[in-house]
C-alpha cells in the first residue's frame, strides 16, 4: 500500500495558508456556475411576479404572449403541475412560496404568478414583460412596528426556545442601582449574492437532474423529491460552484419552476432569477424592534437582563429572527429574560441571513451594554469581564471553550484601547469628531450528521466525496486540508469532490456548521479507510473506498455550550457638517477553535466585518406602504458598503483549544465575524458625538437631526 501510514506529521495541511483550489478556474472564467452550463435544446424560463401585495389573480392573458417569437409555454396557476408542500424537510416545513402556481391567491408583492418559457432568454424576457395579469386587489398591511396588533410569541424549537428566563425580573430591576431601558431598531436587509439564483432541470433516463446554485445539494434534492412526490433516488442535484449564498440558497422558486417546465416541455429548462426578483423570492433579514432592559449594581454587575425582540414574517410561513438569543450565551444576571416575538404581514417571508438573530440582536444588546458602562462609569471591556458567566446563563451547561476575554485582551492591546479617554466628544480632527467603540461577538458552533466517502486510488492519490457546498468560502480547499491531515499525505494527493447529491446526505453550508460537520464525516471515513488498507494487500483498479456517517456520533455528543466568540473594535469619524460617519479602522479578534486555512479564514472574517460596517451605516430596504412593494429593489437603490467606505480592517484570532471535542476543535467562522460590528460602530459614534444612535443604519440625516452633545 501507499505511504499514508507514516508517522511523519504532514506539513502544509491544516493550519497552513492555501489559495483556493478552484481559484484559477474562477478568475479565468473556466469555472461554470449554474447559469453557465450549456445544454442542447435548452429552453429558458422567465418569471413574472405579482404587482399587488394582496388579492387574487383574476386572469393571466397568456394567448398574446404565446404568439410571440420563440415562446414555448406560459405556466401559471391554471395549468401548472401540482406539487405537495405538506411535508417536513431537513430544516422544517417548506415556505409555501416554493409551491408555485398552486392557487390564485397573492399574499405579497413579488409573488410568482407566471413563468414564460422560450427558446432564448431574451425571448422569454420580452414575453414575460408583455404578459398581462389581471388582479382583484385587497387591502394589505406591510407596516412593521413595535406593538403591532397580532404580535405573538411563536412556539420555538428545541434549539431555540422563543422565550427563556429565570429569576424575578421586575424585582431585580427595582433593586438595581443603575438601569438601562432602551429601544433599538434594525431595518430590513438583503443578502443579495453576486451570483443570482439559477437552476437548470432536465429528465435523463427517468432521473431528474438539476444543476443549481445552492447551500446543500442533498437538501435541495430531498425538497424537490418531496414537492414532486418522487423517489429521492431519482433526483440528482449538483452545485459545483456557488457565487455567494449567505442563507438565501435553499429550495427556492427557481428550482421548482425549472422542474415544472422541463416536465411539461420534455426538454431542459433553465430559470435564472433577476437581481430584482431576489429581493422578494429568496428571503431577507427581517426588520427588528428590540427593547433591552439592564439592571446593575454600581460596579456594573448585572442583576437583571431583559431582551425582547420582534420581527416580521409573511402570512404564508413563519420565520423567527432569534435576536434575543444572544444574552442566553453572553451574560448572566440574577434575573434573565429573553423572548423573540413575531408579527405576520403581507410581505415575503424573511429567512436566515448571515448570523440570523445574532447580527441584529448584538446591535441592541451590545449597545445597551455600552450604555450601561457609561452609566456605571466602568470601562466597556471591564463591564463585560465583570459579567462573564461560568456556565450557560440559562442552560447551566458548561462551555466547551470560552475565550471571549482573551479576544478583548488581545484586541485592546492591538487597537490601543488603554489610551482611550472614556468621555465622549473629546477628540477632533478638523471637522471630524473621532470616537472608538467595542462590542462582543458570538455564534453557536453546531454540528449535524453527514456522510462522506474516501477512496484510495491505485496511483497513490485519494478521492473524497461529500455533498458539501463551497458557497465561496473555500470549503473545498478546507476539506482538502482536513483530509490530507487525516490521511497524512500532502494536500496535492487529495482530490475533494463536493456538491453532488449522489454522494449522500450531508449538512448544508449554513449555520457556521458546514466545515465542522463535514470535517467529522471526512475524518471518520479516513479512519475507516485506514483499517481497510491495513487489512488489504494492494489497491485494485477501482480503488478502495470507505464510507462514514456521523449521525450516531452526533447524537451521542455530550451537551455543551459550544460557541465561537470575538471582540470587535472600531474607530469612526463623524462629520459634524454633513452628518457622515466614516469608519477609520476596525479590528476583530476571534476565538473560533481550530483555524483550518488561515488565508481563507481571514478573508471570511474580514468579509463579515465589512458586512457589519455596511449594516451599521448603509443597508436598509424601504417598503412603500401604499403599494406594499419595495422601493429601489436593486443594487443601486439598496445601499451597501463599497470599496471607498471600507478602511483598513484587520481580523485575527487567539488560541481556542477544545481538547475534549471529538470533532477536533473546529468551530465555524462564517457568521461570528458580522456579530457585534454594528454595535461597535454605534458605540464609537456615541464616543465621538455623545449621542446614542439606536436605529440602523446610522444615516447622515439621522446624525444631523440628533446633533452632538458636545459641539
Ligand atoms: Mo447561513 S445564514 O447560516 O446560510
Amino acid at each position: 500500500m501507499t505511504t499514508m501510514t507514516g508517522p511523519t506529521p504532514v506539513t502544509g495541511a491544516v493550519g497552513t495558508a492555501h489559495t483556493r483550489i478552484e481559484g484559477l478556474d474562477k478568475v479565468t472564467g473556466a469555472a461554470r456556475y449554474a447559469g453557465d452550463v450549456p445544454y442542447a435544446e435548452l429552453a429558458h424560463g422567465w418569471l413574472v411576479l405579482s404587482t399587488i401585495a394582496r388579492g387574487r389573480i383574476r386572469s393571466v392573458e397568456a394567448d398574446p404572449v404565446l404568439a410571440m417569437p420563440g415562446v414555448l409555454a406560459v405556466l401559471h396557476h391554471g395549468n401548472a403541475p401540482r406539487v405537495n408542500a405538506d411535508y417536513t424537510g431537513l430544516l422544517g416545513r417548506p415556505d409555501p412560496t416554493v409551491a408555485v402556481f398552486q392557487h390564485d391567491r397573492v399574499p405579497f408583492a413579488g409573488w410568482p404568478v407566471a413563468l414564460v418559457v422560450a427558446e432564448t432568454s431574451e425571448q422569454a424576457r420580452e414575453a414575460a414583460e408583455a404578459l398581462v395579469v389581471h388582479y382583484d386587489e385587497e387591502p394589505h398591511d406591510v407596516a412593521f412596528f413595535a406593538g403591532h396588533p397580532g404580535t405573538y410569541t411563536p412556539e420555538g424549537n428545541p434549539r431555540m426556545q422563543a422565550e427563556a428566563g429565570k429569576g424575578d425580573l421586575e424585582a431585580e430591576l427595582t433593586a438595581s442601582a443603575v438601569v438601562v431601558d432602551a429601544e433599538y431598531t434594525t431595518p430590513q436587509e438583503h443578502h443579495n449574492p453576486l451570483e443570482p439564483h439559477a437552476a437548470m432541470a432536465r429528465w435523463d433516463s427517468g432521473r431528474l437532474e438539476v444543476i443549481d446554485s445552492n447551500q446543500g445539494s442533498t437538501w435541495v434534492a430531498e425538497e424537490l423529491a418531496n414537492l414532486f412526490s418522487l423517489d429521492p433516488s431519482s433526483v440528482r442535484v449538483r452545485a459545483e460552484h456557488v457565487g455567494g449564498a449567505f442563507g438565501s440558497k435553499g429550495v427556492r422558486p427557481h428550482q421548482v419552476l425549472a422542474v415544472m417546465a422541463t416536465t411539461v416541455l420534455h426538454r431542459p429548462v433553465r430559470v435564472v432569477l433577476t437581481r430584482r426578483q431576489l429581493f422578494s423570492l429568496v428571503g431577507y433579514r427581517s426588520p427588528t424592534a428590540q427593547r433591552v432592559r439592564l439592571g446593575a449594581d454600581p460596579d456594573g454587575r448585572l442583576r437583571a437582563l431583559d431582551h425582547q425582540a420582534l420581527n416580521l414574517t409573511s402570512k404564508v410561513h413563519e420565520f423567527v429572527e432569534t435576536s434575543a438569543g444572544l444574552g442566553r450565551v453572553m451574560y448572566d444576571a440574577d434575573a434573565h429574560h429573553t423572548v423573540n416575538r413575531v408579527v405576520a404581514l403581507d410581505v415575503p417571508t424573511p429567512t436566515w441571513m448571515r448570523a440570523p438573530g445574532a447580527a441584529p440582536g448584538s446591535f441592541a444588546l451590545e449597545c445597551a451594554l455600552d450604555e450601561l458602562a457609561e452609566k456605571c462609569g466602568v470601562d466597556p471591556i471591564a463591564l463585560r469581564a465583570r459579567n462573564e458567566p461560568d456556565a450557560g446563563p440559562v442552560s447551566g451547561l458548561p462551555f466547551s471553550s470560552r475565550n471571549v476575554l482573551a479576544c478583548f485582551q488581545e484586541g485592546a492591546r492591538r487597537f490601543g484601547w488603554a489610551d482611550r479617554d472614556p468621555r465622549p466628544g473629546q477628540r477632533r480632527d478638523g471637522r471630524w469628531l473621532i470616537g472608538t467603540g467595542t462590542a462582543a461577538a458570538t455564534h453557536p458552533s453546531g454540528v449535524a450528521p453527514s456522510t462522506a466517502s474516501v477512496t484510495a486510488e491505485p496511483d497513490g492519490t485519494f478521492t473524497v466525496r461529500i455533498t458539501a457546498a463551497d458557497v465561496g468560502t473555500g470549503a473545498r480547499t478546507a476539506l482538502t486540508l482536513i483530509a490530507a491531515e487525516a490521511l497524512e499525505v500532502e494536500p496535492e494527493r487529495v482530490r475533494v469532490r463536493i456538491a453532488d447529491s449522489d454522494f449522500g446526505q450531508a449538512m448544508v453550508a449554513g449555520g457556521s456548521m458546514g466545515t465542522r460537520s463535514w470535517a467529522w464525516a471526512v475524518t471518520s471515513a479516513v479512519r475507516e479507510l485506514r483499517e481497510l488498507l491495513v487489512l488489504g494487500d494492494g489497491i485494485p483498479p477501482e480503488g478502495i473506498t470507505a464510507r462514514s456517517n456521523t449521525a450516531e456520533a452526533v447524537g451521542a455528543l455530550p451537551m455543551r455550550e459550544r460557541h465561537a466568540f470575538g471582540a470587535q473594535f472600531a474607530e469612526v469619524g463623524v462629520d459634524v457638517v454633513t452628518g457622515e460617519v466614516r469608519v477609520r479602522r476596525m479590528l476583530g479578534i476571534f476565538a473560533a477553535g481550530r483555524i483550518v486555512n488561515p488565508l481563507t479564514a481571514r478573508s471570511q472574517l474580514v468579509g463579515g466585518m465589512v458586512w457589519g460596517l455596511s449594516m451599521a451605516l448603509h443597508e436598509e430596504a424601504a417598503r412603500d406602504q401604499a403599494s406594499g412593494a419595495l422601493v429601489g429593489a436593486d443594487l443601486a437603490g439598496y445601499h451597501f458598503a463599497a470599496n471607498a467606505d471600507v478602511p483598513l480592517i484587520e481580523a485575527d484570532w487567539v488560541d481556542d483549544p477544545d481538547d475534549e471535542d471529538p470533532v477536533g476543535g473546529i468551530k465555524g467562522i462564517g457568521e461570528v465575524s458580522i456579530v457585534g460590528v454594528a454595535a461597535a460602530i454605534a458605540n464609537a459614534v456615541w464616543h465621538a458625538t455623545g449621542v446614542r444612535h439606536r436605529h440602523l443604519p446610522i444615516r447622515p440625516d439621522r446624525v444631523l437631526l440628533a446633533g452632538t452633545a458636545t459641539a
